[in-house]
């Protein structure tokens, strides 16, 4: 199969669908990988790495996408890349097509078989093409909550891990799946007191099995979430209801209560935050301040660390993308039955229920 990858076009989006290692795999089992030119710089692969793996180096988009069956991506497809698409080709990538009707309207259009890495689900539930980029945006966010809180970003000046004779700073960690969980693992590296906060008796077990006492699990409730704000230096929000909108459990009154100079990184603006206060930001302009207190709100946080995000994103894709190359969409989803679940358009058809449902909400509107 011809296999292709485009360079990105999304705003600060520095990954790239395959490394270079990923590519000798691919030409290993026999096929052609056409990368188009620069595609891997942003995450620090040269072209000419890319051409001693046995990619063939293609000037521009068109050449990628006129040529190749199979196209891996990052993210979803912007409006310059719609009619770039073909019919029949396959497309594995990121495209979250719930939030973004006009994707979906273009992949049916023409008549692409989209495989969103996001809806990729084994049995137990875990969604592992999207579970590395959790751990990430997790880690992060202590990492930028610690960097903002300095005082030239506007923080309160606190050293997270303080120093003999000094109070450590306070980390609250909102939701302890997978985000909070390695949001947790950072600030306790950092040597800061933790309190990490859900509703799910399970997990608060299993981060208390994970950290025992260097962290406070607290069930998540009004009353605590209170107490714990009063004292936070970095909020990560990190809650999840599958399919939801985040629920908005910090309110702006909760605010007046905390710190000023405090920050609240709200990891959960993807599903449009956990703070009421929340307003998506950009990795330009990553920081608002709302009463006195910053909100970092970028929902690609990953992208921040692109050489990082493509070697953990390449590495759980690869072995759907090889099935994919080596025996088509029907063929690799006899084998891994979790790509159905991934399968959202083929044929100009809506083949995810979610994603429908979306979209009929889009199209009524
Ligand atoms: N901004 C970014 O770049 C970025 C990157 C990756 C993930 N995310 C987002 O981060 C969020 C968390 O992702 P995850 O993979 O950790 O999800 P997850 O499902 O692993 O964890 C979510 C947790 O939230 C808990 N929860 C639900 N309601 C709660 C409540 N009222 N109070 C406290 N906890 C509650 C759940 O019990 C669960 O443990 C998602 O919205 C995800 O899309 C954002």
């Amino acid at each position: 199969m011809q296999i292709g990858i485009p360079r990105e076009i999304k705003n600060h989006e520095y990954r790239v669908g395959a490394t270079p290692d990923c590519v000798r795999a691919y030409c290993q089992a026999g096929h052609r990988v056409l990368v188009q030119r620069g595609a891997g710089e942003g995450a620090g692969f040269d072209d000419a790495v890319y051409g001693r793996a046995g990619a063939t180096l293609v000037a521009d988009a068109a050449g990628v996408y006129g040529a190749a069956e199979l196209i891996l991506k990052v993210k979803e497809p912007l409006a310059p890349e719609f009619e770039l698409l073909r019919p029949g080709q396959l497309l594995f990538t990121y495209l979250h097509l719930a939030a973004y009707p006009e994707v979906a309207e273009a992949l049916l259009a023409r008549r692409v078989t989209a495989i969103a890495y996001e809806t990729i689900q084994l049995p137990d539930g875990s969604l592992p093409c999207l579970t590395p980029m959790s751990a990430i945006a997790g880690r992060l966010s202590v990492q930028q909550g610690a960097k903002y809180l300095e005082r030239r970003f506007g923080g309160r000046g606190v050293l997270l891990g303080g120093v003999p004779g000094v109070a450590r700073g306070h980390v609250v960690v909102v939701g302890a799946g997978i985000v909070g969980t390695e949001a947790a693992k950072m600030a306790v590296g950092l040597g800061a007191e933790v309190t990490v906060l859900d509703i799910s008796q399970r997990r608060l077990m299993q981060l208390e099995d994970l950290f025992g006492s260097r962290v406070q699990t607290l069930y998540s409730n009004e009353a605590n979430l209170e107490q714990s704000l009063q004292r936070a230096d970095v909020v990560v929000g990190a809650v999840l209801i599958p399919g939801a909108r985040a629920p908005k459990l910090i309110r702006r009154e909760h605010l007046a209560s905390m710190p000023k100079g405090a920050i609240v990184v709200d990891v959960a603006i993807d599903q449009g935050g956990c703070a009421e206060t929340s307003v998506a930001t950009t990795h330009d302009e990553p920081i608002r301040v709302v009463d006195s207190i910053l909100h970092y709100a970028v929902p690609n946080m990953p992208a921040a660390v692109a050489r990082t995000a493509t070697l953990a994103l390449t590495s759980v894709t690869r072995p759907y993308a090889l099935l994919l190359a080596n025996l088509g969409f029907d063929g690799a989803a006899n084998e891994r039955l979790e790509l159905s679940k991934g399968l959202n358009t083929r044929d100009g058809a809506v083949t995810h229920a979610t994603v429908a449902a979306a979209l009929e909400v889009h199209r009524g509107g």
